[in-house]
């Protein structure tokens, strides 16, 4: 599928079919809804009218109306419901939704973007429907002998106003950022048979090497040791395959000593069985890799689209397997920073691999550090499968990504680290343990723990994405079943920003 952005057009680019806006109004709580055309092109309406059934069509979020011109064009009209409940999330939700009903029967569509008009905002709603596009038409099919492609082939963005280069820019950086999206989805759906440490480093790699302004280094199980992350070790020592450290640093062109270094670090367990703690639900842990995926495709969209920041991106890449090296229960490690920590469960793998990446993060020395991991299952539990839970030792931090999260409509909700969580995570035999007493506060304890190995005072904020890196059926633009790709958005808006 080809998206075209086409401007100043007198007719509509595709003869076979046009997408047009329709919203319903309901004046009063008890009234009937009624049926808002906005401005639709001269003769449109009057055809829309003469069909006796489209008094049935209201615009309500959800429906839509078909009917046909006598030269042969379909016409869709696309309900969003109420014009003051309308926004960029409705729009994206209910494009993706008639994509996924066009992508089988339609070859040519045109898209009357005009009539989609966010508040006044073209350039967003050229944003918002490219992305939705691209996200929607995401299909994870390598696998299947014989795949079926989609019917639809170009779609145009028409729009009767003049060119700017502030529409066009929007529409490149959503095809970047969606791209993106949907590369970090591929990662995260990679069976683990295929995707391991030292698969996905190769596979991230010849991707990094396509970026513009990026340096790309690669630690291996000998440099690994030698940075003493016996943490990171630990966890790989049951594995088949080496454990990867991916470094990669963004250098915008135009820096100076006032530029902002944000550092990105992320959880790469390519698969997670627990080891010794065995997990008796381990089906799907190939997602235990999406952290990595998420920063690195974040990283991935900022970089295409300029960010004026610097950015480091560090990425642990490990499975967590059994066998006779593995590592037992009660084992005692110390860790790059030189704390030592009890491994009361070795299912509890994720922390110990962030704990010396974000080590090795903070001797980097950034303004920002921001890791994100697929934790805990108990941020399920505390936010359901549609929030992705946010902590972090700076408010200032904390406030940027929640405000990147609203820009971008994703749900992220802040979970409190208090002294005591900290105090529950102390070892009486080593400096910390790897769990907390209880299940409870189940992913702040385990950000306490991540804290203990943040130094320098630098800021930190740490996203839990066990909950939203999976199946989200009911957004429209992400797949029923698989990788999701939440945050990547969220983390390319603040990256890409002023922060
Ligand atoms: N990768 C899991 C987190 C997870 C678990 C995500 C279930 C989605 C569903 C992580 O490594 C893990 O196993 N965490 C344990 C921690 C516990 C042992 C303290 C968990 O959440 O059960
Ligand atoms: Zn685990
Ligand atoms: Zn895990």
């Amino acid at each position: 599928m080809t998206i075209h952005l086409k401007f100043g057009a007198k007719d509509y680019s595709s003869k076979e079919l046009v997408i047009l806006a329709a919203f319903s109004k309901k004046e009063q709580k008890e009234a009937k809804e009624e049926l808002i055309i906005p401005h639709w092109k001269k003769g449109y309406p009057e055809a829309f009218h003469k069909i006796i059934s489209s008094k049935n069509f209201v615009g309500k979020a959800g429906e839509h109306f078909i009917f046909h011109l006598d030269d042969g064009q379909t016409v869709l009209a696309l309900g969003l419901g109420e014009k003051k409940k309308y926004n960029a999330e409705v729009l994206r939700r209910k494009i993706a939704s008639i994509y996924k009903i066009l992508k089988s029967n339609s070859t040519d569509v045109s898209v009357d973007v005009d009539s989609f008009i966010l508040g006044t905002h073209l350039d967003k709603t050229i944003y918002t429907i490219t992305e939705a596009l691209i996200m929607a038409s995401y299909n994870y099919i390598k696998h299947k002998s014989s795949p079926t492609s989609p019917v639809l082939q170009n779609i145009y963005l028409d729009s009767k106003e003049k060119k700017k280069s502030s529409y066009e820019q929007a529409f490149e950086n959503a095809l970047i950022t969606a791209n993106s999206v949907n590369f970090g989805r591929d990662l995260v759906n990679d069976p683990p048979n295929l995707l391991n440490s030292e698969t996905m480093a190769k596979e991230v790699e010849k991707d990094a090497k396509k970026l513009k302004h990026v340096k790309i280094k690669i630690l291996n199980k000998a440099e690994i040791k030698k940075e003493n992350m016996n943490l990171f070790l630990s966890v790989n020592a049951g594995s088949n395959y080496e454990p990867r450290l991916v470094h990669l640093t963004y250098t915008p062109p135009k820096s100076n000593a006032k530029t902002k270094h944000i550092c990105l670090v992320g959880k790469g367990l390519t698969f997670d069985t627990g080891g010794y703690s065995l997990k008796q639900a381990m089906a799907n842990m190939k997602y235990d890799m999406a952290g990595a995926a998420t920063v690195y495709s974040a990283f991935k969209a900022a970089v295409e689209c300029n960010s004026p920041n610097k950015i480091t991106c560090i990425l642990g890449m490990t499975d967590n397997a059994i066998g006779p090296t593995a590592t037992m229960p009660d084992s005692i490690f110390k860790g790059r920073n030189g704390k030592t920590v009890e491994i009361l469960n070795t299912d509890a793998e994720g922390r110990l691999v962030l704990a010396d990446c974000l080590d090795y993060a903070c001797d980097i020395n950034p303004d920002v550090i921001i890791d994100a991991a697929t934790l805990t299952g108990a941020v399920l539990v505390a936010l359901g499968d549609e929030i992705c839970g946010l902590m972090g030792n700076n408010d200032k931090l904390v406030a940027k990504l929640e405000e990147s999260a609203k820009k971008m409509d994703e749900y992220i909700w802040r979970l409190p680290i208090i002294p005591e969580f900290h105090e529950d995570i102390k070892s009486p035999i080593a400096d910390l343990k790897n769990i907390g007493g209880s299940r409870n506060a189940g992913s702040a304890k385990a950000a306490a723990f991540l804290e203990n190995f943040i130094k320098n005072d630098i800021a930190w904020a740490h996203l839990d994405i066990a909950g939203v890196a999976d199946s989200q059926s009911y957004l429209d633009y992400c797949p029923k079943k698989g990788a999701s790709g939440l945050m990547i958005r969220t983390l390319a808006h603040y990256l890409t920003t002023n922060v």
